[in-house]
C-alpha cells in the first residue's frame, strides 16, 4: 500500500443524513437464520435509548471494558474478539441483514454472551454513547466508495472522527484498517486536521503490520486474493487542550 494523501483535501458532504451504505439485504435468509433473528436478536439487540445512561448495563455482569466494532460485516472479527475476551463487552453495528444473521450463527456456535448488536447505522450508536465511555473502536475495511463522486459516502469525515474521539476514553484507540490507498490518505489527512486523535505510528513501517490479536476479516481475505495490500492504523485519544 502507498498512502495517497492527495485525496485528503476534498471536503465531503456532511450531516447526519448522508446515506453511507448501499443495499442492506442480500440473499433470502435460510430458515435457521430467520429463526435466530427472531429468537436471539431481541435479547442481544442494542437498546439505543439505554446507551445514554449506562452502556455497561446492557451486558450481564460488569464488563471490564467496552468496545465497538463499526460495520462488522459477517462478524468474524467481532466474534473472535468476544471469544478471546469474555471479560470485555462488545458492541457491533452493521446495517446488512445477512451480516447480522452470520454474527448470530457465530454467537450461537461459540455460546458468546458478551456481544450486543444493532442492525443499523453506527452513527446512531455513536450519538447515543456518553462521553469517554469506550475503550476501543474498530473500523475495519469501511466501504471504500472509490469513485470520486462516491467519496461523500465514506463514513470517515470530520464529524465522524469527532464523535469517535468524544466516546473514547483518554489513551484509548480507534483501530482502522483499509486496503484502499486513497482511503488511508483520506483518513490520515483528516486525522492531521484535528487534535484529539493522534496516529500512533512509531516506525515508518508499523502500519503495514496488523496489531496483536488481529483476526482476519472476510473482506480482508478478498482484498488479499485480489492483490490489494492492507494498512492498519491506530489513532489514540488525547486529552483536549
Ligand atoms: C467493506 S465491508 C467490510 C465488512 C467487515 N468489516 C470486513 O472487514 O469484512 C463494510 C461494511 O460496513 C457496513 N457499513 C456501511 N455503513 C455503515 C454504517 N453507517 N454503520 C455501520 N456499518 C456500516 C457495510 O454494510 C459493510 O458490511
Amino acid at each position: 500500500m502507498t498512502i495517497d494523501s492527495k485525496s485528503g483535501g476534498e471536503a465531503p458532504e456532511t450531516g447526519p443524513r448522508r446515506q453511507l451504505y448501499g443495499r442492506s439485504k442480500g440473499k433470502a435468509l435460510r430458515a435457521a437464520q430467520v429463526g435466530r433473528m427472531a429468537t436471539m436478536l431481541p435479547a442481544l439487540a442494542i437498546d439505543v435509548a439505554a446507551l445514554k445512561d449506562e452502556p455497561a448495563a446492557l451486558f450481564s455482569g460488569q464488563p471490564e471494558a467496552l468496545m465497538l466494532e463499526i460495520g462488522f460485516g459477517g462478524g468474524e472479527h467481532l466474534a473472535a474478539m468476544a471469544k478471546l475476551h469474555p471479560e470485555i463487552g462488545y458492541f457491533g453495528v452493521e446495517p446488512f441483514l445477512n451480516g447480522v444473521a452470520k454474527l448470530l450463527a457465530a454467537i450461537e456456535q461459540d455460546g458468546l454472551t458478551n456481544i450486543r448488536a444493532l442492525r443499523g447505522d453506527a452513527r446512531e450508536v455513536l450519538a447515543a454513547l456518553p462521553d469517554a465511555s469506550l475503550d476501543r473502536v474498530y473500523l475495519l475495511y469501511p466501504d471504500p466508495w472509490p469513485k470520486r463522486r462516491q467519496r461523500k459516502r465514506r463514513i470517515v469525515d470530520d464529524d465522524f472522527l469527532a464523535e469517535v474521539a468524544r466516546v473514547l476514553k483518554q489513551g484509548c484507540e480507534l483501530r482502522f484498517a483499509t486496503d484502499i490507498d486513497d482511503y488511508a490518505g483520506w483518513t490520515l489527512a483528516r486525522i492531521a486536521q484535528q487534535d484529539t486523535l493522534v496516529w500512533c505510528a512509531e516506525t515508518a513501517d508499523d502500519w503495514r503490520q496488523p496489531w496483536p490479536e488481529w483476526h482476519r476479516t472476510r473482506y480482508e481475505e478478498k482484498a488479499l486474493r485480489e492483490g490489494r495490500v492492507p494498512g492498519y492504523f491506530r489513532f489514540r485519544r488525547h486529552a483536549l487542550g
